[in-house]
């Protein structure tokens, strides 16, 4: 079948390339895909927003499209999977009502409490000086969030009632994440460890994909801002078989059967982003697509077909089918734009993939990558991603360390300390 993957970030260049593997598939069409998607055997880019229905549907019907894997949350969070609903293709992805569980916290927040989900207890507001009120009655730490989609920037972790407040007036006097933020969340601080875990629901059954863990902060030893994700590795030691029953029991199941329950039954992927807290996983947010860069180390340890799961999502039938998954463990490394996340250059050669990638466990996922003239340049915040993998965490962080080595581009900036926090597992 012909496949249609939305998106060009690593998130999507990792959807193809695992797509790419399926017998099931024929052409890989990417809109707009990026110069990494575009070398993938069965891929072909085309320019194509994928924010823009009309011509996403013409793409569909042109390519006689049987399957489109949507990658970012803005078409989902905009209703591109009612937008195709009459195609005829497998959309996978939650339709636009599902999908306020990434695009509204304060709809995920209600719908959390309501179904008895763990998670931070929290109020929301859509007046600054309430907002403030609040803050000095319940007093830091804090966490005062956007409410809407702000490429997970709009969220202040608030030691102090200062920065707290603070957050309120970026947020809702200044505008800086626009109308995002003209309703803010605050909720409780959760103490613990981070994991991501992806899970994939036919909107009724819903199993999750092995587990992982983002590095959000900027810079080393988790300090800096908040960004889209600067590395990731799998599995995360964090969460336990144990464990896992747990998020299975007290998180996934009751979400999806929750949604169904509220008349948007949940289909497509179900990112539950979890703080493991000594009385055990909260939610600290829900996403509606693959994680990014969680995808780049949970897809290439996937050992069963992608595109066979995408369409047992898609037709209801997931109870019948197994993942399995390599026991190596897999890391990737961001390599970002001098800058990021606040403002940075574009237009920077980038040399180095081909040696990095030498090493046949090495797989470089671009992102914010570009031609200009023929040769390879920056176009982005997150400018690639070099993933490795090997039989242990400690060979694999080896390998990808190697290969970002291996590649430059002028102030190329990366975290030197992807995947430590496993370590203290033991
Ligand atoms: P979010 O976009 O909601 O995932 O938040 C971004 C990051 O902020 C999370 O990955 C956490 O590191 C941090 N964070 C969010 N909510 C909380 C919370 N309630 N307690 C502690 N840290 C949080
Ligand atoms: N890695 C965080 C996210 O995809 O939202």
């Amino acid at each position: 079948m012909n496949i249609l993957v939305l998106g060009g970030g690593g998130r999507e260049h990792a959807m193809a390339w695992k797509a790419a593997q399926s017998p099931l598939a024929e052409t890989i069409y990417c809109a707009p895909g990026n110069p990494g998607m575009a070398q993938l055997d069965k891929a072909e880019c085309v320019a194509v927003d994928a924010e823009d229905f009309a011509a996403v549907r013409q793409l569909v019907q042109d390519k006689n499209v049987a399957m489109v894997l949507v990658g970012p949350e803005a078409p989902l969070a905009a209703g591109i999977v009612d937008a195709l609903a009459d195609t005829g293709a497998m959309v996978f992805g939650p339709c636009k009502a599902a999908a306020r569980l990434e695009a509204s916290k304060a709809f995920a927040k209600e719908f959390m409490a309501r179904h008895n989900i763990p998670t931070a207890p929290y109020a929301a507001f859509t007046d600054a000086t309430a907002a403030k009120a609040y803050v000095e009655r319940v007093g830091a730490p804090l966490v005062v969030k956007a409410d809407g989609l702000a490429a997970g920037k709009g969220v202040t972790v608030a030691m102090d009632n200062e920065t707290a407040l603070q957050a309120i007036d970026d947020a809702m006097v200044t505008g800086v994440f626009g109308d995002a933020g003209s309703q803010i969340i605050i909720e409780g601080y959760l103490d613990g460890e981070e994991a991501s875990i992806l899970a994939f629901s036919d909107g009724k059954t819903v199993v999750p994909m092995a587990s992982s863990q983002d590095h959000k902060a900027a810079l080393d030893g988790d300090k800096g801002p908040n960004t889209g994700g600067m590395g990731a590795y799998s599995p995360a030691p964090v969460v336990t078989d144990a464990l896992m029953a747990r998020i299975q029991k007290e998180v996934l199941d009751p979400c999806v059967a929750g949604m169904a329950a509220d008349g948007s039954p949940y289909i497509g992927v179900l990112y539950a982003g979890l703080m493991i807290t000594k009385k055990g996983p909260e939610v600290v947010e829900f996403n509606c697509r693959f994680g990014d860069p969680e995808t780049q180390v949970v897809l290439p340890r996937l050992t069963s077909d992608l595109v066979e799961i995408v369409r047992a999502c898609c037709t209801g039938t997931l109870d019948a089918i197994a993942l399995d998954y390599t026991s190596d463990a897999c890391a990737t490394i961001v390599m970002a734009s001098e800058g990021y996340p606040a403002s940075y250059p574009k237009g920077r050669a980038i040399t180095g993939i081909e040696a990095a990638e030498a090493d046949e466990s090495t797989q470089v996922f671009h992102a914010g990558t570009g031609l200009k003239d023929g040769a390879l340049v920056t176009t982005g915040g997150r400018v690639l991603a070099v993933t490795a993998q090997a039989a242990t965490l400690e060979e694999t962080l080896k390998k990808a360390y190697a290969g970002v080595d291996k590649i430059h581009f002028d102030g190329a900036q990366f975290r030197t300390d992807i995947g430590q926090k496993a370590f203290r597992h033991g």
